[in-house]
Order: structure tokens, then sequence, then C-alpha cells
């Protein structure tokens, strides 16, 4: 028998620095009601993560446990220490996550490295940071970053590393990148990270995720301004 079956993708929501401890509270409330009939019955097989501002993982690994969702959906975070647990005040160690199923952490996203001077070489200790706390890192690259970010990065991890393919001139404009343009960066990633899931984002919306959707080469997608709202983020999918 042969058979067309469009291919289980990953999906995070990254809210950025979005939303107050309520907004978050009715998110993931909504979110749940959206999902849980299609997880239920095996229509939805897609793995989803969420990624909210630390202050609120409390509260979405709560909604999700009693809700008997957490095989179906994880948490991550959208930054981590680049240190070990230790004197280094502000920042989160992955020691600090322990207990909060975080499964994921996005790192070198464009934003930090834009307004917080983030190296490439800080998002190689980011990674191992991961790799101590067995979380999975999603390394966000744009092509020009691509070769060195990948050399940073200890070969080792390169298969336990997720990258966000994530054309800056595409995030929060509402525009995705054009299909043919997406596979052929996603191509020349892969020549630097051979072993590591390829995932996109840049304004994936309920107007071009089906297209995209059809990809083998694109595993999955990392959402911003759609995420916010719980429906939207839920119709993606
Ligand atoms: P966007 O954000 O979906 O709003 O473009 C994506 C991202 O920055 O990861």
């Amino acid at each position: 028998m042969c058979y067309y079956r469009v291919m289980s993708k990953l999906y995070i929501a990254n809210w950025k620095s979005n939303k107050n401890r309520k907004e978050a509270q009715t998110w993931i409330k909504q979110f749940i009601d959206e999902v849980k009939p299609g997880l239920a019955v095996g229509k939805i097989t897609d793995k989803i993560v969420v990624a909210p501002p630390f202050p609120f993982l409390q509260d979405l690994l709560a909604a999700i446990d009693s809700a008997n969702l957490d095989k179906y959906i994880h948490l991550a975070v959208q930054d981590i220490s680049p240190y070990e647990a230790g004197s280094y005040t502000g920042a989160v160690s992955a020691m600090n996550l322990e207990g909060f199923n975080v499964k994921y952490a996005i790192v070198g996203h464009s934003e930090r490295r834009k307004y917080f001077r983030e190296t490439s070489e800080d998002v190689a200790n980011k990674v191992e940071s991961c790799m101590t706390g067995e979380i999975t890192p999603v390394v966000c690259v744009d092509l020009p970053e691509v070769e060195k970010q990948a050399k940073l990065i200890d070969s080792k991890f390169h298969s336990k590393t997720i990258v966000a393919y994530e054309p800056v001139e595409h995030i929060g404009t509402g525009i995705a990148q054009p299909l043919d343009e997406i596979l052929d960066a996603i191509k020349r990633i892969k020549n630097h990270f051979p072993s590591s899931k390829t995932i996109y984002g840049g304004s994936v919306n309920l107007d071009n995720v089906e297209a995209m959707k059809q990809e083998q080469a694109i595993e999955g997608f990392l959402v911003g301004s759609t995420s916010l709202k719980a429906d939207a983020f839920a119709q993606l999918i």
C-alpha cells in the first residue's frame, strides 16, 4: 500500500517577553482545550513545545500535568546561562531548571545576539550548559553566522542540537521567506550541521504554514507572533 502522510513536526511557541501571569494562565488553559481532543485520538502527532518567560514555567507545568499532557506538551526556556550553577547573579542555570520538566532551550536568538550582544562563543557555551541538564538546545542562526556557529559547537553535540534557521529580515514582519529560499538555506545549514534537525522561524502563520509543512527538510517551526494567541497556535498544528 502506498499512501502519503505529512510527517510529524516540532512546533515551538516563543512568547519572547510578552504576557503577564494571568495571560499566561489563560493561554495554557485555552491551548489545552484546543489540542486535547486531537491529542487524545492521535490526530495530532506533532511535538508541541511552549517557551514562556521563566516566571511562568511553574504555572504552565502545573496546567500541563493536571491535564495529563506532559507526554505531548513540553516546556522550553528562551535562554540559559552559559555557566554552571554558581555565583552568576541574574543567570538561570541548567541546575535551576531541574524539576520544571524543561526539555528545550532556545539559544542564540537574533534578538539576544542584537540586544544582549550575545556572541556565537556564548551560544556554544550555552549549548554545553544544555548538555549538562539534558536539555535540547535550539540554536537560532541566520546564514552569515552558520559556519562559525557550527565550528564553535562541539561536533559531538550536533546530533543533540536542533538548528532553527531564522532569517533576521523575516522575523516579526508577517512575511515569511519564500519557500525555495528557505529550502536552499536549510541545505546550506545541513553542510555545517549534518546531524542536526532543522526547523524554520520567521513570520510563520496560518497563511503560509501549510506549504512549509509539506517539506521534509523543514522539520518544525519556531513561532513568535502567531504563538501569542492560543487558538492561532493550536490551528497551526
Ligand atoms: P515571528 O518570530 O514568528 O514573530 O516572526 C519568530 C522568532 O523570532 O522566533
